[in-house]
This record gives structure tokens, C-alpha cells and sequence, in this order.
């Protein structure tokens, strides 16, 4: 029995392994959960054989009143930071003179292992003979906190080493970073909040607040995840070979990975400062699609003999450098909120802020979402909050900086009435959208609906641009789609930065906006759900808008795109008298939509055709017969090497000469996500 009992641990952890640090399973949960309840109960036969190594034993360690203090045995460092390529470049040269100078390096570049800057809590693993017997936080980077029971809760920890015994260290003092998956994260915010419980400002806060909890069962139910990235002690014992991996930083790293540690696979060992910009462009291009945070880039020179003798300068070594992205967050005054309304009369709060340079543009405003938003966040005027600005999307308040909350500050009261017409405000119940009830009464809405009927998509009139439509519409001389069409040149010379050319370039754009597509003309119409694919579903199914107008709910039902809802908003677009009296407008000013073509069997044109591409590296999930025969079908030739004939290159992992060729010609690069998104418009 305790034989079977040594077999299950090791199977568990073997499994465990594959499941939480490969993702790669070779059994069903369910087998899993079979040995686990096997092990259990031999456990609770004989508890004098539990350890501390079992699987069973990830939680179950009482609550401590204080975490006690951990002395490091080797110190954890920081790093120092380069924010742009001069520094870069400074960095890379002063290594390259210190070699040299030492003799060690010629004319050759200076090698360096490029790693990804994990955004998350850095802790040191103990293991002694293969066995976890203590994680750390950095604290001063001298002393820690002893937080053992807290890191045996996560699951991509072992809690003994992967191999062969004979080849465990006697001492491994494993250090790396401590995270949370950004969807984890949402998902974790939504239950807190449900429980009426603390929400965390990002998946950093989060995964230091799950980490520092003195109840490791609290610790145990938050998703945090770990990558190492470096080492502190390591003994061998006697006779071990002191070789292999202990030359590279990038062979400690696989050696890491062997013993059974997450190490990112991104890693790349690189030569020279210009293949370590690309590394940071490239990263940085893919950084939104990443499931974790990071925060920059990290280059250590990768010759461990070489790292030694470059050493260090006070608290970080002298050999690696962090290269920083420009923050995503920041935090600023929050001045004011204001609601903007929508063209469907959608209320959104606004914040006005103190400007602040973030993501790197300068942000006066940012989206606070809804009143629900508000609430939970607790954001008031005055405050001090935390705003964000990932890539292109829109700047968010994300919360507030309670501990610097001036007096006498007041919670936000949503408005009842529409700032523009004075309508109520209304909010159906189960709806997180708040709306003006104005509709087309609403100046705000009727612009809106303007700007989006001409918009590039819909109608696409050139030259209708948002302040000239402003002034149309508060001048009262447009207060429909259908009036836009009977403006003439001369009027509209009138308007303020309306000279006679541009007059006469929008009367132009206005007149052939006159024959849409019907698909573009039931999209220019604004109507709730219906966007350009329901739109486009609409007019090929019935391909005039007099039958559209006659449709009943039934006959819209049998429309792929169309479910109830949809179904039900566009019944009642059309049975609105003043929607009718605008349609029944734009007939009689010369509006008329044109019907669809019947469909041809001539291919279709696509982002492929005739075009020559290449494949590089290993794709995330496609083979590269399947991802070849995706492009042909698609009209595209695939060939093997890149040139300047070369529309596109698509490259995964491990890509390597090709990529830096292609880039090289300036040539398309895509990811494995762009190219079916490619195929599949
Ligand atoms: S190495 C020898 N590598 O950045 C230098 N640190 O300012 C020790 N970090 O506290 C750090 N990713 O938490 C290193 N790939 C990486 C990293 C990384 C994130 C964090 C770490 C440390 C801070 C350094």
C-alpha cells in the first residue's frame, strides 16, 4: 500500500505537470480525480504517511495571524530600465567595451536571453532534495515574507520536482513571477463585486492581494499562475555535473522547464541591439493579444560567465536591463462627469480629467462606462483615479484611489433628464444602458443619426463631417436624414469654413449617395441591432425595401442573423409614423436603394487573391498543410521563400530568417489569429 501510495504521488504530480505547466493532459479530468480520491483515501488509512509533497496537500495549512520573515539566501534584485533605443543601444555598447575590455569578446555581438517583463509579484520557490520547503515575496529584496502555504495552493508550482531524482539539486532556489490571467481576473472582479466583496484595480493588485492572504484557502480559490524567469542558491551534490545547463541563461531556463517550471516560451536569445529593438517591436505588437500583462521586456546577456563579470551595481545587476512600454495606466484628477448621449439616445458617462500623458497620448476624457460602473467603482468628482489606455482602445476610469480622497466629496447622482432635450431618462430593468426617451425629438440622437447614416460604412458622403452637421442641425435646417438631400451649393456656402469647392464637393457626394446599396441604405438607417451583416442579411433576402416594410415578424425569424429581438426592433422601426414620413421623404427627394445583385458563380474577391504568401514557424493551431490549403482556396499561391514578389508572410513560433527578410522588405506580417480573421471576412 504505501508502494501504490508513492506510485499515485508520483503519477499526480506527473499529471499535474502536464495539466497546469504543458497544457497539454494526457488523461481526462475525471482519471485524475479517480487517482486523487485513491490517494485520499490510502491518506486518510494512514495518516502517518501523508508529506507535505502529496497532492493532496496544496491546501489545508490553518490561517496565520502574521506572516513570519525569510531571510534570502542570495538577495533578489531589481533591474535598472530603458525607456527608448538610444538608451537601448547606450546599454547594449557600454556591455559589448566592458567584454572586450575583459578579453572575453571580439568583433562579434554581445548574446542576450530576451524575456517578457511579467506584470505580476515576483516570490522565490525553495526546494531542498526536490521538495518545496518555502516561497518568499521580495519584500526589500534582503528579507521577505514567508508565504509557503500560500504558493502550495498554485497549481503550476510543483510541489516536487519533474525527473529523476538523482538529477535534483540538493538546494534550487527558483525565482520568478506570480500572475493572473486577465480573464481570470474579469471573472474574479465580477464575483467579488456580486458578493458585495473588494474589486482589485488590475491583475497585478489582484494576484499581490491573493498572494499576501493569511488564509491560504482564500489564496487556494484565486486563479494565480507562475513563471520562472532566474534562480537564487543552487547546490549540486557531490559528483553532479557542474557543465550543462550552468553556462546560459537561456539553458538554465530549459533546464527550469525540465524540472518542471512554467518558463514562457516567448523567450529568445538574440545578438546585437537591433535584433533586441525588434524583439521589443514585435512584442509590443502582440501585447494586447497576450492572456497576461506584461510590462516591458527584459534582456540579461546570456553567458553566465559573462554576467558574473560584468556584476553588479547596488541593488541590480549590471548585466540585464529592463526595457519598459510606456504605461497603460496612470492616475490623474478627476475634474468632472458629464453624459454624452448616443444615437440610439444610450447615455454614457464621461470623465473629465486633469490631462495626462498615458499609452502614450495625452487623455482629457475617459469612458466610465454606465451608472452600474460607477457605483460599483464608487468614482466621484475630486477623486484621484487610475486611468487606462490599452493600445487602441478607448481610455477607461478604472477606480478610484481611495486613500487620496479629499473631504467632502459626493457620490455621482446619475441625471433623470437628458442634458440636450430635457426628456426622462429611462432604464429598463435588467439593462445596464441607460437611454433618452427625446428619440428623434433629441438634437443629440438626431446628429448622431445623422453622422452615422453618412458615415463611410452607410451612405459614405464625404465632406458631411461632425461639426457642419452640428451647425445643420441647430440652425434647424436638417432635421432628418431625407432634408440632407435637398441642400444646395449655395446654402451650404453660407456655413462657416464652407467654401464654394467643398459645397460643391458634398452636393456632389450627396447626389451619388443617392442610389446606395439597399444593404447600406437599411444600415444608414440606424435602426437598434441591425448592424452592416443584419443589414446586408435584410437585403438579400428581400432584396427591396417595400418588401422589407411588409415583412412580418415570421418571415424575419426565418433570417439567419435575425433572432427575436432584432426581429421585434425592426417591426417596430417601421411602423413609427415619423420613421415612415422620412422613408416616404427620401423616396420623393430621389432616394431610391438599389437591389442587390443575384449572386454569380465568379469567385470571390479576397483578401488572397492573386496574392503570394509565405509560411514561417510553428502556427499555434493550424498545420501548414491546412493553413496552405486555407490560402489557396482563399485565391492566394503559397511559396517557400521571401522575396520581393512576396504580398505576406505568416509567422508563429520559432520563426526566424524568413521574418527578419520579410520585415527587412516591409513586407504584411500576420499572426496565425490575423490570418483567419483575414479568411474568414
Ligand atoms: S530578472 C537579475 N526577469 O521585474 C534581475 N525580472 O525590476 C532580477 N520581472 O522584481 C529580475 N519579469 O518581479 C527578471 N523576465 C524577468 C522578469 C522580471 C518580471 C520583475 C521582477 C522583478 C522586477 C525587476
Amino acid at each position: 500500500m504505501k508502494q501504490r501510495l508513492e506510485q499515485l504521488k508520483t503519477e499526480l504530480h506527473f499529471h499535474n505537470y502536464r495539466y497546469y505547466v504543458l497544457n497539454e493532459p494526457l488523461i481526462a479530468d475525471a482519471q485524475y480525480d479517480a487517482l486523487l480520491l485513491e490517494l485520499q483515501q490510502l491518506e486518510a488509512a494512514h495518516p502517518e504517511w501523508v508529506s507535505a509533497d502529496s497532492p493532496t496537500q496544496r491546501v489545508g495549512a490553518a490561517p496565520v495571524s502574521a506572516f513570519t520573515t525569510v531571510t534570502h539566501s542570495k538577495p533578489m534584485l531589481s533591474l535598472g530600465n530603458v525607456f527608448d533605443d538610444d538608451e537601448l543601444i547606450a546599454f547594449d555598447k557600454r556591455i559589448a567595451d566592458l567584454l572586450r575590455a575583459e578579453g572575453v569578446l571580439q568583433n562579434q555581438a554581445v548574446a542576450y536571453n530576451a524575456e517578457y517583463k511579467f506584470d505580476g509579484v515576483a516570490v522565490s520557490l525553495r526546494y531542498e532534495q526536490g521538495l518545496l520547503v518555502r516561497g518568499a515575496t521580495r519584500g526589500d529584496g534582503l528579507t521577505g515574507e514567508d508565504i509557503t502555504s500560500n504558493v502550495r495552493t498554485i497549481s503550476s508550482i510543483p510541489l516536487r520536482l519533474q525527473g529523476e531524482p538523482s538529477q535534483w539539486p540538493a538546494v534550487l532556489e527558483v525565482r520568478g513571477e506570480v500572475l493572473m490571467h486577465r480573464v481570470d481576473f474579469e471573472r474574479l472582479n465580477l464575483a467579488q463585486s456580486q458578493r458585495g466583496e473588494k474589486v482589485f484595480v488590475n491583475p497585478r493588485n489582484a494576484a499581490a492581494g491573493s498572494l499576501r492572504q493569511l488564509d491560504p484557502r482564500i489564496t487556494a480559490q484565486r486563479p494565480l499562475r507562475f513563471f520562472a524567469y532566474g534562480w537564487g542558491e543552487i547546490q549540486l551534490h557531490a559528483g553532479q555535473p557542474t557543465t550543462e545547463p550552468f553556462a546560459t541563461q537561456s539553458a538554465m531556463l530549459d533546464w527550469l522547464a525540465e524540472l518542471g517550471f512554467p518558463v514562457d516560451h516567448h523567450r529568445r536569445v538574440l545578438q546585437g541591439s537591433d535584433a533586441l529593438m525588434l524583439f521589443y517591436q514585435q512584442t509590443e505588437a502582440q501585447r494586447a493579444e497576450l492572456p497576461y500583462e506584461i510590462d516591458g521586456v527584459v534582456y540579461k546577456v546570456n553567458t553566465l560567465a559573462h554576467q558574473e563579470l560584468l556584476g553588479y551595481v547596488a541593488r541590480a545587476p549590471r548585466f540585464a536591463v529592463a526595457h519598459k512600454f510606456p504605461a497603460q495606466e496612470m492616475t490623474t484628477q478627476l475634474l468632472g462627469i458629464d453624459v454624452q448621449v448616443g444615437r440610439t439616445g444610450a447615455i454614457t458617462p464621461v470623465a473629465r480629467l486633469e490631462p495626462v500623458f498615458v499609452g502614450g497620448v495625452t487623455v482629457t476624457n475617459a469612458t466610465l462606462h454606465n451608472e452600474d460602473e460607477i457605483r460599483r467603482k464608487d468614482v466621484r468628482v475630486g477623486d484621484t483615479v487610475v486611468v487606462r489606455r490599452a493600445g487602441d482602445v478607448i481610455p477607461e476610469v478604472v477606480a478610484p484611489i481611495l486613500d487620496l480622497r479629499p473631504e467632502g466629496t459626493q457620490p455621482f447622482i446619475f441625471p433623470t433628464h437628458c442634458p440636450v432635450c430635457g426628456s426622462t431618462i429611462e432604464r429598463p430593468i435588467d439593462e445596464a444602458i441607460a437611454r433618452c426617451t427625446g428619440g428623434l425629438v433629441c438634437a443629440a440622437q438626431r446628429k448622431q443619426s445623422l453622422e452615422h447614416a453618412v458615415s463611410r460604412k452607410a451612405l459614405d458622403v464625404d465632406g458631411l463631417g461632425t461639426k457642419l452637421i452640428e451647425q445643420l442641425v441647430d440652425t434647424g435646417r436638417v432635421k432628418n436624414l431625407a432634408d440632407l438631400f435637398t441642400l444646395n451649393e449655395l446654402e451650404l456656402a453660407t456655413y462657416p469654413r464652407m467654401g464654394a469647392k467643398s459645397a460643391a464637393n458634398v452636393i456632389q457626394a450627396l447626389t451619388t449617395a443617392k442610389t446606395p446599396p439597399l444593404a447600406r441604405f437599411i444600415y444608414a438607417l440606424g435602426i437598434r441591432h441591425v448592424g452592416e451583416a443584419t443589414a446586408k442579411a435584410l437585403a438579400e433576402h428581400f432584396s427591396s425595401l417595400e418588401r422589407l416594410l411588409q415583412s412580418s415578424e415570421e418571415e424575419l425569424l426565418q433570417i439567419d442573423d435575425v433572432g427575436p429581438v432584432v426581429a421585434a426592433e425592426i417591426i417596430h422601426f417601421f411602423a413609427e409614423a415619423p420613421n415612415r414620413a422620412v422613408l416616404e421623404q427620401l423616396h420623393s427627394v430621389g432616394v431610391i436603394p438599389q437591389a442587390p445583385e443575384v449572386a454569380s458563380s465568379e469567385p470571390v474577391a479576397t483578401a488572397f487573391s492573386g496574392k503570394t504568401v509565405v509560411l514561417t514557424g510553428t502556427l499555434p493551431t493550424l498545420s501548414r498543410p491546412d493553413a496552405q490549403a486555407l490560402i489557396e482556396q482563399a485565391g492566394g499561391r503559397v511559396t517557400g521563400s521571401v522575396s520581393k514578389k512576396t504580398d505576406m508572410v505568416v509567422a508563429g513560433a520559432e520563426a526566424g530568417s524568413k521574418l527578419v527578410k520579410a520585415q527587412s522588405l516591409g513586407i504584411t506580417i500576420l499572426d496565425e489569429s490575423q490570418l483567419l480573421h483575414l479568411l474568414g471576412s
